[in-house]
């Protein structure tokens, strides 16, 4: 299939509208595919899955086990016990973090990077605060790209854990996770986490061939709803975790004084389950392999290069994102002068949509000098033309607030 924003815009009905929408790296539109998808689950086999025997139950049931099996395939997982459905990435990562609150003790050592999303970065100031352990952050490359020689030089005989995004929302930079992995497990046996929340939506995800032993994302990135992420864990990896949740449907015995729980994946899906965003998920998947995650991953390489080229010539114009051109299409800067909120606001006016503020990054933003920046995110529905029409906002931006800048 040729790849054409123009056309796939048009499964997207919000964005019928005409809005330039660049803020997918915060949440994606939803295709009518999709839509339909939840729709068509309530409109036809809502009922409570794994509990009741009676036909809905069954056709809920079978309904939410194929959402896993998709998932299982799109990210190449050895099996569907490796896979727990969450709320998203964030809770994908404290079930992981929570887990080593039993797991850690004062002096052991946690590695981080300077440029997790808070969702990779609290939980584990949070372990380190509770247990006496240490967290250890890593720092980036003058172009903001990861420097793994420092990362690795931080790895000692006291790391238990290293965690750490596969894709900056911020500097969009990318980190090459499996020739990274390699290189941590000739020097540690420490549990790696990779948070892949930026990475999914954009390019093809291979859990067994990078070989993390936890792999967390959100499905909101990639076109399905809200409320429904992934927690992948390599062989019994997830058996290790313990529950955040503890409730129905993840127990195997209950007695009055003590109680056994059942194997991953249920072990971690205590309560009832988003069944209506899982099977988004699953429309989500089959909407993007459709177009093919190669394609896609080709197309933002070109819109990522067109955009980082066209709006950093722009004066005035401080950019974040990585100059690697290994790098998802995330376009983060400021306009010297300008608060970013008032950047998103007048581009608003514009119709153009930019988040403003730190991005849940903000010991990144500290690094990098500025507590906030404007970002401008790409999908598979945006257009070329709608590079050329931010660049004339960020120049509009700049009339507004007279900064003075030709
Ligand atoms: N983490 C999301 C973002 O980067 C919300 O905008």
């Amino acid at each position: 299939m040729k790849f054409n924003p123009e056309e796939i815009k048009k499964d997207f009905p919000v964005l019928k509208e005409g809005y330039i929408y660049l803020d997918s790296a915060a949440t994606t539109q939803k295709p009518i595919q999709v839509i339909e998808a939840v729709s068509n689950y309530y409109l036809n086999d809502n009922a409570n899955p794994h509990r009741s025997a009676h036909l809905l139950g069954v056709r809920a049931t079978e309904d939410f086990e194929s959402a896993r099996e998709t998932v299982r395939r799109f990210i190449n997982a050895k099996s569907t016990d490796e896979i727990v459905f969450t709320k998203n990435a964030t809770e994908s990562l404290n079930i992981i973090s929570n887990s080593f609150l039993k797991k850690l003790n004062a002096g052991d050592e946690i590695l981080v990077t300077i440029a997790e999303h808070h969702a990779n970065y609290v939980n584990w100031l949070n372990v380190a605060e509770v247990t006496g352990a240490k967290m250890k952050v890593a720092y980036l490359n003058d172009d903001r790209t990861l420097d793994i020689e420092d990362f690795l030089s931080k790895i000692t005989p006291k790391t238990k854990v290293v965690a750490f995004q596969e894709t900056s929302n911020v500097t969009g930079a990318i980190v090459d996770v499996k020739s990274l992995i390699k290189e941590i497990r000739k020097k540690t046996d420490a549990k790696i986490v990779v948070d892949g929340s930026q990475s999914v939506p954009h390019k093809v995800t291979d859990v067994r061939d990078m070989d993390c032993d936890y792999f967390a994302f959100s499905g909101h990135k990639l076109l399905a709803p809200m409320g429904i992420g992934v927690l992948y864990g390599k062989d019994g990896a997830l058996n290790e975790l313990s529950p955040l949740l503890y409730g129905g449907d993840m127990i195997e015995y209950v007695y009055e004084t003590h109680a056994s729980f059942l194997d991953a994946p249920f072990k971690f899906e205590g309560g009832t389950q988003n069944v209506g965003a899982a099977i988004g998920l699953k429309a989500a998947i089959e909407y993007l392999e459709k177009i093919g995650m190669d394609n896609i991953a080709k197309y933002e390489k070109e819109i990522s290069k067109y955009a980082y080229e066209k709006i950093s010539a722009l004066d005035g114009v401080v950019m974040y994102t990585t100059s690697n051109e290994e790098r998802s299409a995330v376009i983060s800067f400021n306009i010297d002068g300008a608060h970013p909120h008032d950047i998103a606001t007048i581009l608003d006016s514009k119709g153009i949509m930019i988040r403003s503020g730190h991005h849940c990054a903000q010991p990144l933003h500290r690094y990098l000098g500025r507590p906030f920046s404007a970002r401008a995110s790409f999908y598979i529905y945006n257009t070329i033309d709608e590079v050329d029409k931010l660049a004339e906002g960020i120049n509009y931006v700049k009339e507004v607030l007279k900064l003075g800048i030709k």
